[in-house]
């Protein structure tokens, strides 16, 4: 199963503070000697964390094999991703007011302009995936319009307890079977800690994890090559 680091929050932390420090581009790098097997960053429309300069010097560096863009399926971030052409992106929706991504992408009603999106970025050369709830509609949806991968949204997942977060659990395995069933390429992430990996990591059809704000925030206590170490153990467990 593979690693994604989203390197999100070190811009966090520098736009907080409006300097040139921590660099995003320098924790990737430390991330992929640390093992990661990819990076992840979320260009957002407004801008709250990683820029676009970021996410260019990224997108060209030579170390950097495999990036995953995150971002909404607007024109601007179309034009930004078809002229970067990173390995991979992710479309997610996103909300201006909003903490985080609070939800999957709806795609089923709109599959026509979700469609030309996936065929746009195709031809650019990178691959697509669809961030949606663990939901037979949405993935079928995903898979209908043509979209090779889907991201199962496990925000959900994180934070419920007890017997929700079992029944939650449940329909993380169950779309997970139905989109590797269509042939889709399964990933998940969000909101995932060290403690509650080791159960999405179990499901056999998930290929790889997209992980941003706990390793960040364990790579403030105990640095950057620890903090991956110690998820790279819970998804072995
Ligand atoms: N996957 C997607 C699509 C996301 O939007 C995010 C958050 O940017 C993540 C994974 C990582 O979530 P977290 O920061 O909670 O680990």
């Amino acid at each position: 199963m593979k690693l994604g680091v989203n390197i999100d929050h070190v811009a966090t932390l520098r736009q907080a503070r409006g300097t040139d420090y921590p660099d995003p581009l320098q924790a990737a790098l430390l991330a992929i000697d640390a093992g990661a097997d990819g990076i992840t960053a979320h260009l957002r429309e407004d801008r709250r964390h990683i820029q676009d300069r970021d996410m260019e010097r990224l997108a060209w560096h030579a170390r950097v094999t495999h990036l995953n863009m995150e971002m909404a399926a607007s024109n601007e971030m179309i034009a930004i991703c078809s002229q970067l052409s990173p390995q991979a992106c992710c479309l997610v929706p996103e909300k201006r007011e909003e903490l985080t991504t609070e939800g999957g992408l709806d795609v089923a009603p709109h599959q026509v302009r979700l469609g030309s999106v996936v065929e746009k970025l195709t031809a650019s050369g990178v691959r697509v995936s669809m961030f949606i709830d663990p939901d037979p509609a949405q993935i079928r949806a995903s898979h209908a319009i043509g979209a090779p991968v889907v991201e199962l949204h496990t925000g959900h997942y994180a934070n419920l307890r007890g017997q929700a977060r079992q029944q939650e659990l449940i329909r993380i395995q169950e779309g997970a079977k139905l989109a590797a069933d269509l042939g889709l390429i399964v990933h998940a992430g969000h909101g995932l800690t060290c403690d509650n990996t080791p159960d999405i990591a179990a499901i056999a059809e998930i290929s790889e994890l997209n992980i941003g704000h706990a390793i960040i925030s364990d790579a403030v206590m105990v640095g950057l090559p620890q903090a991956i170490a110690a998820f790279r153990r819970a998804m072995a467990r």
